[in-house]
């Protein structure tokens, strides 16, 4: 069994490693202790006995959205309802904080995230061009609260 919590420093290697397991973007370490520090209530790992498996982190962009940055569960554990617990998470932390819109993006070639995504209440509101640093398009997707 698996529990959420809110992320501490000594997640840092394991988010790390799930992100490169798991995304085509390359993200610093430091990046995810700025995330961190810019809105607490927005970063969340699932944790089995001491080890991290999952995460969502995102920001407060405005007094009313929220953003998710990066969701990602380590390939071993996938499928298994740890993505949809994170992300509910994530969306009620946001609900009380007054959030009334999450907004995310994803790469549209990436299909079954998309229709993870649409099965949770989101929907693409706009392609983005090149959005991705390998040149890859992005769709922005919203869910309203
Ligand atoms: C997207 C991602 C986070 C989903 O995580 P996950 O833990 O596999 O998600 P879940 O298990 O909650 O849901 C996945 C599917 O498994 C199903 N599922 C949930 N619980 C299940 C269970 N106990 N047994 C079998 N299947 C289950 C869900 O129904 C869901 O299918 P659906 O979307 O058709 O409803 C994961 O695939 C991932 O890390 N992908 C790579 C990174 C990425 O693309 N991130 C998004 C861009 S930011």
């Amino acid at each position: 069994m698996y529990t959420v919590r809110s992320f501490m420093e000594r997640d840092l290697d394991e988010v790390y490693n799930i992100a490169a397991l798991s995304l085509k973007e390359k993200y610093p370490k430091d990046l995810y202790l700025s995330i961190d520090r810019a809105w607490k209530h927005g970063f969340f790992v699932a944790d089995v006995d001491g080890k991290t498996i999952g995460f969502i982190c995102g920001i407060k962009e405005q007094e009313d959205i929220s953003r998710v940055l990066i969701l990602a569960v380590h390939p071993l554990y996938r499928n298994c309802g740890i993505g949809s617990e994170l992300l509910k998470k994530f969306i009620e932390v946001s609900s009380n904080q007054g959030v009334t819109k999450v907004t995310l993006e994803v790469r549209t070639n990436n299909t079954k995230t998309i229709l993870f995504y649409q099965k949770r209440g989101f929907q693409v509101v706009a392609t983005l061009d090149s959005f991705y640093t390998d040149g890859e398009d992005g769709y922005k997707m919203i869910r309203y609260l």
